[in-house]
């Protein structure tokens, strides 16, 4: 069924992986990710943003979140992606999602913690989950120095203040990780350092990482290949995920490696295929695209095949 995270979050704390949090927003996207988790007998989280709502309507990502579940037989947690206010948390926790993320991080602290309470009370009495998020999401090379890295990441300290006195259920923390396909200018880093403060602080707590696409070369190239125009672009390389999973963090946002992977093979099918012009020809191939990243992600970076 529909189920919340804390049970996969146990787990996979424990077990040193991670689960994927895959943004959905159509049917062929949900069904290649569902197919490879499938497949996999992996934990799965579907994730929807405030820009899916309003792009495909709330009712038919629920219904199609339901019948993942009714034809998979998995356990899946259906999840709101960076909820901005209460009214939109609440609107996901009475339609049956299993778990909401409040992002409270443009707020001062003290105001962030009270909306995150808020949203908190209200999800818990009705059985829902709770993400919040401390932290500006920003690359290592967004800032110039130390203090400016302190200002924009998660602070450790703020870290374990945050989740006590708001109660939330996870915590996305800012370590250099940021949306999107530009992540990195120079060579990628994180903050790992502060990671590990932050999970010592809070041991046994789940934490999570936003804008963990790894956005692999052969989508990009692809991509490009076949009439793109994405130069520079550049993620968050696999082994650094690998250990971020050995190090607290139990959910790993991926939105940017799902759209690349369609993409690229949807501009391939297109350009090898003039005459092509059933939608099944193309969005077939983008959904088995898709279905193949995830089982490569599931395998080989978060770690949790066979953990469902
Ligand atoms: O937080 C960013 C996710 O990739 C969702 O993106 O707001 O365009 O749906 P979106
Ligand atoms: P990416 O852009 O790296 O895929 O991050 C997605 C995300 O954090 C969704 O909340
Ligand atoms: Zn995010």
């Amino acid at each position: 069924g529909l189920v919340t995270s804390t049970e996969m979050f146990k787990k996979a704390y424990e077990g040193g992986y991670a689960v994927g949090a895959f943004n959905v927003n159509n049917m062929e996207i949900i069904q290649g990710i569902v197919e490879a988790a499938t497949e996999e007998q992996a934990p799965l989280i579907l994730q929807v943003s405030a820009g899916a709502r309003k792009y495909a309507n709330p009712v038919y990502l629920r219904k199609l979140a339901e019948a993942a579940v009714e034809v998979s037989g998995l356990d899946i947690c259906l999840h709101l992606d960076h909820g901005d206010d209460f009214d939109i948390c609440k609107a996901c926790v009475d339609s049956g999602f299993t778990s909401v993320m409040i992002d409270g991080s443009k707020h001062p602290f003290s105001e962030n913690i009270a909306l995150t309470k808020k949203v908190v009370d209200y999800a818990h009495d009705h059985g829902v989950v709770v993400e919040a998020e401390l932290g500006k999401l920003a690359g290592i090379e967004d800032d110039v120095n130390v203090d400016a890295h302190n200002a924009t990441f998660t602070d450790p300290d703020e870290a374990v203040e945050f989740v006590e006195r708001s109660g939330c259920d996870s915590l996305a923390i800012t370590i250099g990780t940021s949306h999107g396909a530009f992540k990195f200018k120079g060579e990628p880093r994180l903050d790992f350092d502060r990671l590990h403060k932050i999970s010592d602080l809070l041991p046994q707590y789940p934490l999570v990482l936003h804008g963990a696409s790894s956005v692999p070369k052969e989508f990009v190239d692809l991509c490009n290949q076949y009439g793109g125009q994405i130069p520079g672009a550049q993620g968050v390389p696999e082994e650094m995920l690998r250990k971020a999973a050995k190090s607290g963090v139990c959910k790993i946002n991926i939105d940017t490696d799902l759209r690349l992977a369609m993409t690229a093979s949807i501009r391939q099918v297109f350009v090898e295929n003039p005459g092509w012009f059933d939608p099944r020809q193309y969005l077939g191939p983008g959904r088995s695209a898709i279905k193949a990243m995830v089982s490569h992600k599931i395998k080989n970076v978060l770690g949790c095949s066979n953990k469902r």
